[in-house]
């Protein structure tokens, strides 16, 4: 029975695969793979791509989008590079194919071993194509500059590093050409794993070049170049002592650069029903089901459609569980376009080609609204029926008396800024797979946060918490929206339901659809000063569009009015955050969680205050930050580690040449104006308000090695490395010494999610306080003092203190039954108090700071924008690890860039990677660094949080920039060459 309407099919989202597959005719293909004759036996219209993960399980080359946009499938065919989703097997009949695995011979190659060094690999999706891309260049061009890098790189893209990493380790490669020494060894695959839970990781091999960044001393020009360990042995670990500090290459760094490391869909089983989404083509609309089961049957190697009507527990979730509105597959009808309906489970091949025009569902188009200012005008329908005004939830922050202060402000400025969904954009989709193992289900698959999937896939699945076990796979990239749950539960159902192993992975379209977005804002704001450029007033209003669901958006609407005022003290205050229902993709925790949205309405306005008061732009905020001593806009007395103050001072002398720049650059030409711009950020690590505790367990096994049960989830930002040193320190041993267990919630302790900026410093702090209590417990069995030292040699741990010497054999104790003869386990939450009616309260324990210049280049005709620079300077507390910490900095800048200039995400237009436009490689200028070290006495070491920081400034930096060399605002971001000629059209018209 088919009732879908012609023009509804070509809504669809795309499900994916339009190749052959269930009953195409096959043919056998010969060709060369990595040095080996193979020969295949598929459809010829195969992509090479499939052929080589899922016919030869070459699982090193990736797949992000199946379209030629993202580059991630990029091999070398006759040593060229190709996109392998876009070839077909026949195509390469009698070819010589090269993928990452072919790419080391027993050792890395020097490529490899240069982007271990220079940390040029985050998550890693990306890895294995820009490899093979740039061994292809350097083939050719064996000492390629910045612009031949740039171009032969262009076509692959990479959402977490900035890409400017990936540039110095292309260009430097020559320098590991390899020796006796000059590469670390390749180990055998599946042997070289920090989660590995019998085999040695050899996971430290190379030490990282000296960081690229200068120390809080303002560096001038040039700064940011690499220096060099000397390539012999001594570049090899072990670390003995002051692990934090140093830059080893990531402990996780090795799998990243073969291609071994296991993604969400690198690992199914052989015999894993695939799954496919039927999802709604409409904003909003009811539908009712046909004949499911006769419709299965009629369609070969399909076992099973399963429905609302098949979920066995509440068909409920949601991040935040008093807010929990979001159905696993929605029942009767959908509010959003992408929302899961119904899943369809069958034989691999015959899910790759199946058509679901003839899927019997009626889909009956109801009314939508897209816009906050629509969905909350009186008379619009509710998207909730018990959420008035479509209001989800709102946030509020007062202090003093605003309305009096900015009445008695010598000068006053307003605004209105408007900003657009941004997607994630991590170019790996949600991908994994479930199994029952007795009667637990476990679910395989990329995550941020597996205590929270487990808990809403046991929700969901009418489970006991204790039958789920959430594995997470390697996640080529999350940045927040793989906080929620997304195919965890319907897979889980398909493997429930069929006793069969049930995998999936999501298409580009159907990732972009239906996973969150940050929260498109629509934000008015008045900022007040006295004659002597005191702000002493500030209102914040922000109506922030949160979508069909609530996903993080209480979270959103709760952080914003904290910290709307930037890190500047603000006496006088009031700031309110709306999240607001529509039938737009549902919007939730990216990076910032609003802030960043915030940050721009607050820095665009401090510069035109600045101007108001013929005040220079960078002393306006140095007269103004917070400092140690200042109360925060909820009342928060900042005791100590107030770094906001020293990262602007680090910035003044590239202001003030930045400035001179640009004025003599701007003195000579007529329709292209250089501009510079700063910005300033402040972020509070963790949960606002909330518990938010992290526990790492540590212990010292009868072999001598040390297993580090660390539960964070490292999606590229380095928390496997940054948390073993530090536990390393606060135990003593060395790095080498150390063992990583990956979060599994069946074997972890709790660490929290991934998100926050809060691992560096919760589970940072809770892995200190375990290494310390270890050693404790040592120290105590040995009967010395905590001046003692521990080194371990084989089988025994050596004490030394003095001249006294002890040495226990580890053999000889008793071992639990975790395998441990000595054992710690702490846990760490951060002192928060809760917020008054009014906002006051101690929202956070630890506050991270940042400020950023850049400068840019306007064509004034064509309303183009070329960055020129980005100096970055970031209080990060302690930089555990300088190299990871840039890496950071400089992908976070990378995703501010987007932002400020080109992401905008819209629905029905922009559902893949070709229309939404994120920044390439020739799109991020040069990046310098400053790290500030104000250390923080809660923080592990004295470190802060930082990865959502480093985002924030980025935008108002570049829109201030714009404006300083245009002498115009673009008030709706992101600034397109369209926005930005449409703004200076408008000022010249008012001359
Ligand atoms: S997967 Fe081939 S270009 Fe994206
Ligand atoms: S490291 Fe490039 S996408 Fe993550």
């Amino acid at each position: 029975m088919s009732q879908i309407q012609p023009e509804v099919r070509e809504a669809l989202p795309d499900l994916g695969n339009a190749q052959p597959g269930f009953g195409a005719a096959r043919a056998d293909i010969a060709f060369e793979v990595n040095g080996t004759a193979i020969s295949v036996n598929v459809p010829p219209l195969r992509r090479l791509s499939s052929v080589l993960r899922d016919e030869l399980l070459l699982t090193g080359t990736k797949v992000g989008c199946d379209a030629g946009d993202c580059g991630a499938c990029t091999v070398l065919v006759d040593g060229d590079p190709v996109c392998a989703c876009l070839m077909s097997a026949a195509s390469a009949a009698g070819s010589v194919v090269t993928t990452v695995e072919g790419l080391a011979d027993g050792r890395l190659s020097a490529l490899q071993a240069s982007f271990l060094a220079h940390g040029a690999a985050q998550c890693g999706i990306c890895t294995p194509a820009l490899l093979v891309a740039a061994t292809a260049l350097l083939d050719k061009r064996p000492n390629p500059t910045e612009t031949e890098v740039q171009d032969a790189l262009g076509g692959i893209l990479c959402r977490c590093t900035g890409y400017r990493k990936i540039i110095a380790a292309v260009m430097d490669a020559g320098r590991f050409e390899p020796s006796a020494d000059g590469a670390a060894p390749h180990p055998p695959a599946g042997t070289f794993s920090p989660y590995s839970d019998g085999e040695k990781g050899e996971a430290s091999a190379l030490a990282a070049p000296s960081p690229s960044s200068s120390r809080g001393e303002g560096k001038g020009e040039g700064q940011h170049q690499p220096q060099w360990f000397d390539l012999g042995l001594d570049r090899r670990m072990p670390i003995s002592g002051n692990a934090v500090g140093s830059s080893p290459i990531r402990l996780d760094g090795v799998p990243k650069v073969t291609g071994d490391e296991k993604f969400g869909g690198d690992s199914f089983p052989a015999d894993a029903l695939a799954v496919l989404v039927v999802r709604s083509p409409y904003y909003h609309a009811g539908f009712t089901f046909g004949d499911l089961d006769g419709w299965a049957k009629t369609h070969p190697g399909v076992a099973g459609v399963f429905t609302a009507a098949d979920i066995p527990g509440k068909n409920c979730f949601g991040v935040i569980g008093p807010f929990a509105d979001q159905p696993a597959l929605a029942e009767g009808f959908a509010r959003l376009r992408g929302e899961a309906v119904a899943l369809v489970a069958g034989q691999r091949e015959a899910i790759l080609d199946l058509d679901l025009s003839d899927f019997p569902i009626r889909w009956t188009e109801l009314p939508h609204v897209l816009q906050s200012c629509e969905a909350k005008a009186s008379g619009a329908n509710l998207i909730h029926d018990n959420r008035p005004a479509n209001l989800l939830t709102s946030g509020f922050v007062e202090r003093g008396d605003p309305e009096a202060a900015l009445a008695g402000a010598a000068f006053t400025v307003s605004g209105a800024i408007d900003t657009s969904y941004v997607e994630h954009a991590y170019i790996e989709p949600e991908a994994g797979y479930a199994y029952l193992d007795g009667d637990t289900l476990v679910v395989v698959a990329c995550t941020q946060a597996p205590y929270m999937d487990r808990d809403e896939t046991a929700k969901v699945l009418g489970l006991a918490v204790d039958k789920v076990r959430i594995v997470p796979t390697a996640t080529g990239g999350g940045f927040g929206s793989k906080l929620d749950v997304s195919l965890q539960p319907l897979i889980g159902l398909v493997a429930l339901k069929t006793g069969r192993p049930a995998a999936l992975v999501y298409t580009r379209t159907e990732s972009m659809v239906s996973t969150t977005k940050r929260h498109p804002a629509e934000m008015k704001a008045t900022i007040g000063a006295d004659a002597d450029g005191h702000v002493i007033g500030m209102i914040f209003n922000g109506d922030f569009n949160t979508g069909a669901y609530a996903s993080w958006g209480p979270t959103v609407a709760n952080r914003v009015p904290v910290h709307a005022s930037g890190p500047y003290a603000t006496p006088n205050y009031r700031a309110e955050g709306r999240a607001i229902h529509t039938h737009g993709p549902i919007s939730g925790a990216f990076r910032g969680f609003g802030v960043p949205q915030a940050t721009i309405m607050q820095e665009t306005l401090y510069d035109e205050l600045a101007g108001k008061l013929g005040m220079d732009r960078l002393e306006f905020r140095l007269k103004n930050c917070l400092r140690n001593g200042s109360e925060t806009v909820t009342g928060q007395l900042l005791d100590s580690g107030v770094g906001i103050a020293d990262c602007l001072e680090s910035l003044r002398p590239h202001w003030a040449r930045a400035k001179a720049d640009a004025d003599t650059f701007n003195s000579a030409n007529r329709n292209r104006k250089r501009g510079v711009g700063v910005a300033s950020c402040w972020y509070g690590c963790g949960n606002t308000s909330l518990p938010n505790p992290s526990t790492i367990r540590v212990g010292i096994a009868a072999d001598g090695t040390v297993i580090l049960h660390q539960g964070a989830v490292d999606i590229g930002q380095g928390s496997n490395t940054v948390i073993t040193q530090i536990c390393a320190d606060a135990l003593g041993l060395p790095l080498d010494k150390f063992r990583l267990r990956g979060a599994d919630t069946a074997i972890s302790p709790d660490a929290g999610k991934t998100s926050a900026s809060r691992q560096t410093f919760v589970t940072g702090k809770a892995a200190e306080k375990a290494g310390r209590a270890l050693r404790e417990t040592i120290l105590r069995f040995a009967n010395v003092s905590d001046k003692a030292s521990l080194q371990l040699d084989r089988l025994a741990i050596v004490i030394r203190e003095g001249e006294a010497t002890r040495r226990i054999d580890l053999a000889s104790l008793d071992v639990d039954a975790e395998g441990f003869v000595f054992r710690a386990e702490e846990t760490y939450d951060p002192p928060t108090l809760p917020l008054d009616a009014k906002g006051q309260g101690k929202p956070y324990a630890v506050y991270g700071y940042g400020a950023q210049i850049a400068e840019l280049e306007v064509d004034l005709k064509l309303g183009t924008v070329k960055l020129l620079k980005i100096t970055a300077a970031h209080d990060v507390g302690k930089a555990i690890n300088p190299l990871l910490v840039e890496g950071q900095i400089e992908g976070g800048i990378a995703q501010g860039i987007g932002m400020a200039l080109m992401e905008e995400y819209i629905p029905g237009r922009t559902e893949n990677l070709h229309d939404y436009l994120i920044p390439t490689i020739g799109d991020v200028p040069p990046i310098e660094t400053i790290l500030i070290e104000v250390p923080d006495p809660e923080g592990p070491f004295g470190a802060k949080g930082l990865g959502e920081h480093v985002l924030i400034p980025t935008a108002p930096a570049i829109l201030n920039a714009i404006r300083h060399a245009t002498g115009v605002l673009v008030t709706k971001v992101p600034a397109t060459p369209t926005r930005i000629r449409a703004a200076i059209r408008e000022k010249e018209a008012r001359r």
